[in-house]
């Protein structure tokens, strides 16, 4: 429709994607018989043994919210998530997961991205530094070169795991400071309030990181951790809050978060399994008309029905009503709030 080739075409800012949630099942097989490794959907779940056999299962366990409350869609995730990792192994692995989301990026100009990687989830299963990082920096120049899109890591830390293992992952990635702008935290949040991470955090932002972090939607105590999030770390709080929707409940968070500044990364495709449409439309709605920066993201696009930031910004438009001039807003909010140099920001809308 007319409508939508204004969506595709504007040029976009991508603030919030899960590099290893865009690990399409196509790209996953391809790795797998690569390398030769066990193909599952789950930790402990059968073994797949072709493509077919890989979209029946991940299509089994897709969400349908009649059968699974929100804690159990969560857990569900995060473990077909994480089982994904397996996949990857060598510098090549790294660099035609990264090169396949600069693609899909790319065909819906996106200009610039800010991708999360989570090294902690590589790591423990033996994979080097180099392996990982190498494999990104490959595809990211190739991508700039060829693509006509730059970009910037995020590095993540696992919440569920210590702060110890943060901090020593901290450390580790310090030969590749160059590659990553700013620092972040995903994951598992039950029980996990970000507060636990001040001190790794607040050495980054010392060290000259940006900062933020994951405060997912209708979790435990959701508003004290965006509260947290925007005051805690060195006093200061975090530069940028991941999902937070909840703040939409809630007229002092928003007023706080207005306060300082902050972007907000929302992914709407995400929300759709654990709320109605007319919630999400007017949660959304309610941070946009209060002239929060919001910015429309993808997250997990291979396993949230391969819907990219273009689905996303297309849901948004129809949840919310948003026009063209709101569209636009959408896209030069991702602008100002990224953490591109500002000679990128102004050459991209
Ligand atoms: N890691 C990948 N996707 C995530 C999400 N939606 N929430 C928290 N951590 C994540
Ligand atoms: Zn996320």
């Amino acid at each position: 429709a007319a409508d939508d080739k204004f969506v595709l075409e504007i040029p976009k800012v991508e603030l919030h994607v899960h590099i290893e949630g865009t690990l399409t099942l196509n790209l996953r097989w391809k790795l797998t018989q690569r390398n030769g490794t066990i193909l599952r959907l789950v930790p402990n779940g059968p073994e797949l043994h072709s493509l077919e056999e890989l979209h029946a299962a991940m299509d089994s366990i897709m969400p349908d919210s009649s059968r699974m409350n929100n804690d159990e869609e969560r857990d569900m995730f995060f473990e077909s998530y994480f089982e994904g990792f397996q996949a990857l192994k060598t510098e090549e692995d790294y660099y035609d997961l990264a090169m396949n989301y600069f693609e899909h990026a790319a065909s819906m100009n996106v200009r610039y991205c800010e991708p999360f990687f989570d090294p902690q989830g590589h790591t423990s299963r033996g994979v080097s530094w180099s392996n990982m990082m190498d494999g990104f920096r490959k595809a990211q120049k190739e991508a700039e070169e060829k693509l006509n899109i730059k970009s910037s890591w995020i590095m993540c830390f696992l919440r569920d795991h210590s702060p110890e293992s943060a901090t020593e992952h901290y450390k580790a990635a310090q030969p590749y400071r160059d590659m990553i702008v700013g620092i972040g935290l995903d994951s598992c949040e039950e029980d996990r309030r970000p507060s636990l991470f001040e001190e790794v955090f607040a050495q980054a932002r010392g060290d000259g990181f940006k900062l933020t972090m994951h405060c997912d939607v209708d979790q435990k105590n959701t508003p004290k951790h965006i509260r947290q999030v925007v005051s805690v770390v060195a006093g200061e709080g975090t530069d940028r809050i991941d999902h937070g929707l909840n703040a939409s409940d809630d007229r002092s968070l928003i007023d706080l978060i207005l306060k300082r500044d902050m972007g907000m990364t929302i992914c709407p495709w995400s929300y759709l399994r654990h709320t109605t449409y007319a919630k999400l439309g007017q949660r959304i709605r309610a941070l946009y008309d209060a002239g929060i920066k919001i910015t429309i993201n993808s997250d997990d696009p291979a396993f949230m029905d391969d819907c990219w930031i273009l689905h996303n910004f297309l849901l948004a438009k129809h949840l919310c009503g948003f026009s063209d001039r709101d569209i636009t807003v959408l896209a030069r909010n991702a602008i100002n709030v990224s953490w591109a140099e500002q000679s990128v920001k102004d050459n991209i809308l």
